[in-house]
């Protein structure tokens, strides 16, 4: 049963943090949009690992979705978030406020994002990366956290948010956690519960080309064709449509020749209507 209490608003929580922060704790934010899994738990554990006080903030952000994309279905289970978040026995609070409290009328602000958001995700989902960080900006400006934790799972997502602090000169470290995966290397994601029986044995493949390709690209293979060949490599193996598969320098994502730098593989493709993203590092 869970015994952590919901705040609601960003004042209440300002409210609670100003004595662990008198006392010199440090804390430690862990943003979602809840629906939570291992994965994120994961976060939550590295965030105990790094400060005293652990605050995850649960708010699926209508900002970082489109019209056609699945805000209004996209899982939503505050009890059982909040009894796992308990159950882990390192949580101290637990954010979750309206939709208004982080988008009070007439809100009429953004952030606008560029280097590492460029190409990839934007390339299919232009409004994306913008929601992301005003969304982040906000929950690390009302919880200015001395550490906030966000997964490799979404790769991309982390390096903007990381440059996103550097360019606003927030006080908070940003740190990367590494993604958590099933049994059969599928990365565990809330989008995951839309998988039929036979979607999740097919997204069971996607790491699984992944790791191919980064065996070749360590080979020396081309860059571009071993792309193209993972490519029809996940159409072959039933996924319905492929976004992108890149090969790309793992600090800047910008298109590489060869591996003469650390590299990530990126991709994201679709299985019915279910988008998959997932990646590695080469
Ligand atoms: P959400 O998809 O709920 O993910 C919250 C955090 O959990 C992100 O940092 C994500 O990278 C991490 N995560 C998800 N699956 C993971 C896995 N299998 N292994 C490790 N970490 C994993 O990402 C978002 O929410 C939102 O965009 C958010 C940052 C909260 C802004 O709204």
């Amino acid at each position: 049963m869970s015994t952590l209490q919901i705040t609601p608003s960003i004042s209440q929580l300002r409210r609670q943090l100003t004595p662990w922060r008198d006392e010199g704790e440090q804390v430690a934010l862990v943003p979602t949009m809840g629906a939570l899994h291992q994965g994120h738990l994961s976060l939550v554990r590295q965030a105990s690992a790094m400060a005293q006080r652990v605050v995850v903030s649960i708010f699926v952000n209508p900002a970082q979705f489109a019209p056609h994309e699945d805000f209004a279905a996209y899982p939503r289970t505050l009890k059982s978030d909040c009894d796992k978040l308990a159950d882990t026995g390192v949580v101290d609070l637990i954010f979750s406020p309206p939709p208004e409290e982080m988008y009070p009328p007439g809100f009429a602000t953004g952030l606008t994002v560029g280097g590492p958001a460029l190409g990839l995700e934007t390339d299919f989902r232009p409004h994306f990366f913008g929601g992301v960080a005003t969304v982040v900006a906000k929950l690390l400006i009302a919880a200015m956290p001395h550490v906030a934790i966000f997964g490799e799972k979404d790769y991309q997502q982390l390096l903007v948010i990381r440059r996103m602090a550097r360019d606003l000169g927030l006080a908070t470290e940003i740190i990367g956690a590494p993604i958590v995966r099933e049994p059969d290397g599928l990365a565990l994601s809330s989008r995951n519960v839309y998988l039929s029986s036979n979607e999740r044995m097919i997204a069971g493949t996607l790491n699984k080309i992944l790791a191919d390709a980064c065996n070749q690209v360590r080979a020396c293979g081309p860059i571009a064709e071993i792309e193209k060949q993972s490519t029809n490599a996940l159409l072959s193996a039933g996924f319905d449509s492929v976004d992108y598969v890149a090969i790309r320098d793992a600090q800047t994502l910008a298109p590489i020749e060869a591996l003469e730098q650390p590299a990530r593989i990126l991709a994201a493709a679709k299985i019915g209507r279910t988008r998959l993203i997932d990646n590695m590092s080469i």
